[in-house]
């Protein structure tokens, strides 16, 4: 079994240094992979080198040829998902003409990659793609940065949690450097449970957009439920982190995230408003819908002072939402 994993650690590392030569020392890398990130994404040479980024090459299979010829067998190349094979003999590389994301073990070793294409408006192409799913590889339970991040999430005593790859480099980029990614908008409890073994405070700073709020709407009794101290960014949309943080200097971004970030209730709030502005209706589901997190809340003394604010936010009588909390608790058991 150890030796099953080991395997495939060599070859993700293979996978990897592969990549970074693609990247740094071809014409082909240069031009386009070196290129896209210097120039369009504005990341600089040291941020390329700490979060390991590369290239995959236009060839169907240069990467598989180049493994095969190192000695790994068919059979490691095959379940480590960096190539694809249609019947036995016939393959090709996963990963090709992208800039490329190694995504990293807790202790550092790469276990899968995310692959974003070059041209962002291109629909015959999907934007990013993943790694397979394989023993060493579980994309549910891994969060993007949290090698890079964990010493300055214990020093700070929060993280940010964003959607993307650029999200995180972006940020650090900039001296923020409590930052994982759930690479994507679909947060699993796993990967709540694997932050709080470092901090139960998180700031939740998915991206502007419908898809973005939506997620954070799910994730809020997600951690609520996990006892996490949760604040989360209002911004708007087409915003992401990325595109902030390049706004800002450090201390600015301190300041946009201290007057943009609320508590669930006010967050909420916030949302209704800006989608019903004042409909009896709305609210009365808005109301419903912030009791509903309430009820997630096991700390009796931090149940108390939600219920307080959201009499104060909603402007009802606590003892209303009171009622109506005994209402959903009961519907609950
Ligand atoms: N993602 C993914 N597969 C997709 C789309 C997205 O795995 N088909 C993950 C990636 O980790 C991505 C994150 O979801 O970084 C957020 O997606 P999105 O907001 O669309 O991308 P950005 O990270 O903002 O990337 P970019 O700025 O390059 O558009
Ligand atoms: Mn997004
Ligand atoms: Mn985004
Ligand atoms: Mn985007
Ligand atoms: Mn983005």
């Amino acid at each position: 079994e150890e030796e099953e994993y080991e395997k495939l650690y060599l070859i993700q590392d293979y996978a990897k240094r592969f990549f970074i030569y693609q990247l740094h020392s071809t014409k082909e890398g240069q031009n386009n992979g070196l290129n896209y990130f210097i120039q369009k994404r504005g990341f600089d040479i040291n941020i390329i080198q700490k979060f390991e980024l590369g290239y995959a090459p236009i060839s169907w299979n240069l990467l598989t040829i180049n493994a095969l010829k190192q000695g790994f067998k068919i059979r490691d190349i095959k379940e480590s998902g960096v190539t694809v094979f249609r019947k036995s003999n016939h393959f090709f590389d996963c990963f090709r003409k992208r800039v490329m994301f190694p995504i990293h073990s807790l202790s550092g070793k790469v276990i899968g990659f995310g692959g974003r294409s070059l041209d962002s408006r291109s629909f015959t192409t999907t934007k990013y793609i993943n790694s397979s799913e394989s023993k060493i590889f579980q994309k549910s339970k891994i969060l993007y940065g949290l090698f890079q991040a964990k010493k300055n999430i214990l020093k700070e005593n929060f993280c940010y949690l964003v959607e993307g790859y650029t999200d995180v480099i972006s940020l650090h980029q900039s001296g923020i450097k409590n930052v994982v990614s759930s690479s994507g908008i679909s947060l699993t409890v796993a990967q709540i449970l694997l932050i709080k073994k470092f901090t139960k405070n998180i700031i939740l700073f998915y991206d502007g957009d419908r898809s973005g709020i939506k997620a954070s709407l799910r994730g809020i009794n997600m951690m609520l439920e996990q006892e996490i101290n949760l604040r989360i960014l209002f911004i708007s949309n087409g915003e992401d982190p990325d595109l902030i943080s390049k706004k800002y200097s450090f201390s600015q971004f301190r300041d946009f995230v201290a007057k943009n970030s609320y508590n669930f209730v006010s967050f909420k709030q916030k949302i209704y408003e800006k989608i019903h502005k004042d409909d009896p209706i709305k609210k009365s589901f808005l109301v419903k819908n912030i009791l509903n997190s309430i009820s997630k809340i096991s700390n009796v003394i931090q149940k108390e002072l939600y219920l307080q604010e959201a009499s104060k936010v909603l402007n009802i009588r606590q003892k209303v939402l009171i009622s109506e909390l005994k209402k959903i608790n009961k519907k609950n058991v």
